[in-house]
């Protein structure tokens, strides 16, 4: 089975299982996640919506493009801070780059960490759909954390990040000169380390640096993860 393949299994899977578990439910809050298996995830959540196995879903969406996405297939996008939301989700879905044995995860391949945090850290339950090529054995060494910062402090921060053993390198954008900046108007530093980190460690000694806004450790609110097992079927974990 593809990677692709894999996404689309997973995403849909976990979509009709959350709903059987009474987990999705009508007149719920939902975040939606970025990135190319959160984007099956929505679109098969959209359909569950118009054949009415849920209604009256409110979304709070994690980027520009999860919010289009949404506006194309006619889910309501709300605010976290709409009072209808109350700063509070029911459930947030989302795709991830690395998931330790622990269901700690690296996030923000596609620099929506930011949103996709204050989402995650803000729901009841936390939810990832990710293939098999996503499941490690540690995190910190293979995919690179990324790490959202203030522009003007990309040098001490570097300085910072470089004391903590890590290498760092600033994300270029494709077809546009220059950083890549977030959807908040900020820059990401790409950071790998030589051995593994403690990534619930990691994650509140790097937030304490000044001119870091966040970064791609998420270990506070364990997910329930889907992934797909060596006999292509789908897994809860
Ligand atoms: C977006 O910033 C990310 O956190 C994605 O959720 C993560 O990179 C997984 O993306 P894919 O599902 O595209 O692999």
């Amino acid at each position: 089975m593809s990677q692709a393949e894999q996404k689309e299994l997973v995403a849909s899977t976990a979509i009709d299982t959350l709903i059987k578990d009474k987990k999705i439910f009508s007149g719920m809050k939902i975040g939606l996640g970025t990135g190319s298996t959160a984007v099956p995830a929505v679109k098969h959540l959209a359909k569950r919506i118009a054949d009415g196995t849920v209604k009256d879903i409110k979304a709070v969406v994690t980027s520009f493009g999860t919010q289009n996405l949404c506006e194309e297939l006619g889910i309501p996008v709300y605010s976290m801070n709409d009072k209808i939301i109350g700063g509070h989700l029911d459930l947030a879905i989302d795709g991830a780059d690395e998931v330790d044995p622990q269901n700690n995860v690296i996030k923000g391949g596609g620099a929506a960490l930011l949103r996709e945090k204050i989402v995650a850290y803000n729901s009841d339950q936390f939810v990832i759909v990710a293939d098999s090529t996503k499941v490690v054995d540690s995190l910190g060494t293979k995919f690179h954390l990324p790490v959202e910062i203030i522009g003007e402090a990309r040098v001490p921060v570097t300085a910072a990040l470089n004391k903590l053993g890590a290498e760092c390198f600033l994300r270029e954008g494709v077809r546009k000169c220059g950083p890549v900046i977030t959807d908040n108007g900020n820059q990401i530093l790409d950071i790998v380390w030589k051995e593994p980190v403690d990534p619930a460690k990691m994650e509140d000694v790097i937030n304490g640096i000044v001119g870091v806004v966040d970064n791609g450790f998420f270990t506070k609110n364990k997910p329930i993860v889907f992934t797909i097992d060596s006999d292509c079927k789908v897994i809860q974990r």
